[in-house]
Order: structure tokens, then C-alpha cells, then sequence
């Protein structure tokens, strides 16, 4: 015990000491970008690695004098391989800052490097609460589970749905769904008649959707992350679920804008709450979105792409105000940015480094021919309801 104890704090020093102010002197300004590029996440990960190169398209490889290099890495949605390459990245290429993050399970292995090594670590894309206090260099540009689903347990009551089964996927943002929603459901007199959770690998939708069409509920809550919608929503027509009345209420994950369009009739009219929609009425969108579809051969954003395309301008632009820093100063220069996203206005709250953004009521529509998320009600400045209860 004792022995690997002082084996690890050798290896804590060593990697503590390894970076000693490297980044200061660099001429250029690295980015280690995490992502799922392979696996069953994959396309979680082509949505931000577009997102971020399009922002350094837009806006140039150059800031404060330093070259800006954007290190790739496929962690192919692992944690084990992540934690791996986001130590090499921290102490063989000394980048300085480390972004990406398509799963809560990814951010949570890597917080610790962040600590120890002092690297600001920008989240584009996990959205489980507690992220953020895994590591005081943590910024998040992605959203958070509870500052969606508590609205849409708000818009549920008002929509007379007194009585829902919860499905979500057994992790974390899963986890923090099925609790913010039930708790802000049942405290306005609403029944969870039933919670399900479902693997996070190769999940077969088939057995957990009976049990929902057993039970009758009024509507179906449910989570999966980004992808994975397509499969739950093909399950549930086939199972004729929609015919027989049973409505769908979601996490926007589950209409998400990259896989709406193979989802078919049966998406129609799905009521979901998120902080990004394609369809999103502003001259900035309509420009982000043309711009995202050149970029990529035809591809929809959906807000992953947002979440790492704010990422790197909250690099950016902290990288410009510190003169290319690194470390505390550059993290200090994160906190608190505020300014106009393709989702609408978003800030950098300056005590919890989460991202403070307007959620938004959504519905399924058909408009001319595609179907697109149409936003219904705007809540503004929404703060993550994790922090607050604290
Ligand atoms: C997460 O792992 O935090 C996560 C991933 C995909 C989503 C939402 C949350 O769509």
C-alpha cells in the first residue's frame, strides 16, 4: 500500500514537474482535442472535430503572435484510453489546454490530469452536473442534464401529463435525467410510474419498451446520448407505441439534429428541451449552419458541433487576452466570457466555470419536407439547477 502510494505521488510530481512553464515560452498556443472518432460514439466525435475546425477556419490559426495547433486524438470513447492520451498530450506535447469530451465517463477520468498539471480542460460536450467540480479547471461550453429535463418536467405538467415512465441510459447524464425529472415532476404532482435504464453498450430497447407499453403512461420520458435515438424511436413505432397514445417526451439528445432526419413519421410531434437547435431563428445560426454543412459535405450541426465551436472561441479568446498563458491565468480569462453562440446568447458562469445559456422548448416538425426541431418557448439565462441546490 505504502509502496504504491509513493509511486504515485512520484509519478504526480513528475508529471507536475515535467510541465514547468514549457507552455510559456512556446511560439505556439496547443490544443489537445480528445474525441470519440471510432466506436459506437463516433459520430458524437465528427460533430465536434467539425465543429472546432470550422471556428479555426473562420477565424485563423494565429493567436497572440503563437500558432494555433489543434492535437487530435481519437479516445474512441474509452476512459482508459483517454486518461492515457491526455497525459501524453499534457506531458510529452505540452498543450495548453485540453477540450473535447464526449462522454461524462471521459471528462471524470481526465479531471484529475487537469488538476494536478494545471491545464484548463474545456468540456464541449459531456453534460452530467458534477463535472465541473471534478476538477477547478474545468470550463464547460456543452450544456447540463438538469437545466434541460427540469423544464421539460415543468412543460409536462402544464400539458396535462400527470403519469410517466422514464427510460434512460444506466450512466451518469442518465442518472442526473431520470433524478431532476422525477423530482421536479412528482413536486408538482406528476407520477413516474416506472424508472427503466438501459446499457450504455449495444443497447436492445426491445424488452424495457414492453414494460413502458404495460404501463400505460400518459407519455414516455426518456435520455440516450447523442446517436442513439434513431434505434429507441425505431423500436417504439414498430412496437405500434405511438398509435397506441403513448407520447414521447425527451432530453434533446434523443431528436438530435445529426440523426432527426432518419428518424421517420414516428418523431413527429416528439416534445424535447435542449440548448441548441439547428433551426434556431438568428442571423448568426442560419450562417453557422450553411457554413457547417460547406464544411462537411452536407452535414446538419447539432450541439455537439455548437458545444466545441463555443469551446474554441472560449480558447480563443482567453488565449488573446493573456497573451497566449497558459494555466491559471488562461483559466482566469475563461471565466465569466459572455457573448452571442449559434444557440443564442451564452455565458461563462465566473464561480462554477458551467455555462449559463437559454433552454428551449422544442417540437418535431415537418417544414418542407424536413424534419427540424422548431423551438416553442425560450427560458432565458439558465443556470445548471445542480449548483443552485447546493
Ligand atoms: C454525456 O455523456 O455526458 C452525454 C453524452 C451525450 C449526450 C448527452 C450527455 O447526448
Amino acid at each position: 500500500m505504502y509502496k504504491r502510494n509513493f509511486i504515485r505521488s512520484v509519478a504526480a510530481t513528475t508529471l507536475a514537474l515535467s510541465l514547468g512553464t514549457a507552455w510559456a515560452q512556446a511560439d505556439s498556443f496547443k490544443i489537445g482535442l480528445l474525441l470519440p472518432l471510432t466506436g459506437p460514439f463516433a459520430s458524437t466525435g465528427k460533430q465536434l472535430e467539425t465543429g472546432a475546425r470550422l471556428y479555426m477556419a473562420q477565424n485563423g490559426d494565429t493567436v497572440a503572435g503563437k500558432k494555433v495547433q489543434l492535437i487530435v486524438k481519437d479516445d474512441t470513447g474509452v476512459p482508459d484510453v483517454s486518461k492515457r492520451l491526455a497525459q501524453e498530450l499534457v506531458v510529452n506535447d505540452k498543450v495548453q489546454v485540453l477540450a473535447g469530451f464526449g462522454l461524462t465517463p471521459l471528462a471524470m477520468t481526465v479531471a484529475p490530469i487537469a488538476t494536478l498539471s494545471k491545464t484548463p480542460m474545456v468540456v464541449m460536450s459531456a453534460a452530467t452536473s458534477a463535472i465541473t467540480e471534478a476538477s477547478p479547471y474545468i470550463v464547460r461550453t456543452s450544456f447540463t442534464v438538469p437545466q434541460v429535463v427540469t423544464i421539460l418536467a415543468d412543460w409536462a405538467i402544464k400539458n396535462d401529463i400527470r403519469k410517466v415512465v422514464s427510460l434512460v441510459t444506466d450512466y451518469a447524464p442518465g442518472v442526473d435525467s431520470e433524478n431532476y425529472f422525477q423530482q421536479r415532476f412528482v413536486a408538482q404532482g406528476g407520477q413516474v410510474i416506472e424508472t427503466l435504464r438501459v446499457p450504455l453498450r449495444s443497447p436492445d430497447f426491445a424488452p424495457f419498451l414492453q414494460k413502458v407499453r404495460d404501463a400505460k403512461p400518459d407519455a414516455l420520458f426518456t435520455f440516450v446520448p447523442a446517436g442513439v435515438g434513431v434505434s429507441l424511436m425505431k423500436q417504439f413505432s414498430e412496437r405500434g407505441m405511438d398509435k397506441a397514445g403513448i407520447r414521447v417526451i425527451a432530453e434533446g439528445s434523443v431528436t438530435d439534429d445529426d440523426i432527426l432526419g432518419s428518424m421517420g413519421e414516428v418523431a413527429l410531434g416528439v416534445v424535447t428541451a435542449h440548448h441548441y437547435s439547428a433551426a434556431h431563428n438568428s442571423a448568426l445560426n442560419k450562417q453557422f449552419v450553411e457554413a457547417f454543412g460547406k464544411a462537411s459535405g452536407g452535414m446538419r450541426p447539432n450541439f455537439m458541433a455548437v458545444g466545441a465551436y463555443d469551446g474554441m472561441r472560449v480558447i480563443y479568446e482567453a488565449a488573446k487576452a493573456t497573451q497566449g498563458a497558459g494555466g491559471d491565468t488562461l483559466l482566469q480569462a475563461m471565466k465569466g466570457q459572455s457573448f452571442e453562440s449559434p444557440r443564442g446568447p451564452l455565458s461563462i458562469d465566473p464561480q462554477t466555470r458551467d455555462v449559463v445559456h437559454n433552454i428551449y422548448v422544442r417540437k418535431v416538425e415537418r417544414i418542407a419536407g424536413q424534419l427540424w426541431n422548431t423551438e416553442v418557448q425560450t427560458f432565458t439565462a439558465v443556470k445548471d439547477p445542480g449548483k443552485a441546490a447546493k
